[in-house]
């Protein structure tokens, strides 16, 4: 299956955005999902070129001066392993190469994955409002 890489939502419709949010409690709808990623100041996906069908996504957000993070990476199950989730990460750090900090916060299992990329880990702190995940709540914003 042919790969293509896009840094624009523009294309993408709720329909291609499905499968995604693997485990979450209340994953986000594919239209709250689409929101984000047009919403976010750096996108980066990787869509099958025949389907259209988004495979995997990487979002940035940056204060435009020094900083940005990195809040959500993810490739389709049937797609892992083959290099996809590297190439997302290679592109967006690419696209963010201008910025003194890039941040992101992960389990200590995928620390070596982004290692590889010249990230190296530290501590972080975390706050997550699980009621806030619902469609509703989103819909407002
Ligand atoms: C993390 C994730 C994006 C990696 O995508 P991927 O396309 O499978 O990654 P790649 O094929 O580019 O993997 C590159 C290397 O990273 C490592 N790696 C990937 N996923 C890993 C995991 N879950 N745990 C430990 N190492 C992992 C592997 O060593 C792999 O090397 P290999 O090719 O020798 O096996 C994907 O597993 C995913 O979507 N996971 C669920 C969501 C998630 O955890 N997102 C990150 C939030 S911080």
């Amino acid at each position: 299956v042919a790969i293509v890489y896009k840094t624009s939502a523009s294309d993408v419709l709720p329909k291609h955005l499905s499968g995604f949010f693997v485990g979450w409690l209340h994953p986000p709808s594919a239209a709250t999902h689409l929101e984000l990623l047009r919403r976010s100041d750096e996108v980066v996906l990787a869509v099958e070129s025949e389907t259209a069908q988004v495979v995997g996504f990487v979002t940035a957000i940056t204060d435009g001066v020094l900083s940005a993070f990195i809040p959500l990476l993810e490739v389709l199950p049937a797609h892992q392993g083959r290099g996809i989730g590297g190439e997302l990460m290679r592109r967006m750090l690419d696209r963010l190469r201008r910025f003194y900090m890039v941040d992101l916060s992960c389990d200590a299992q995928l620390q070596p994955f982004y290692e590889c990329l010249g990230m190296r880990p530290a501590q972080g702190m975390l706050l997550r409002r699980y009621d806030r995940l619902t469609d509703d709540e989103a819909a407002e914003l």
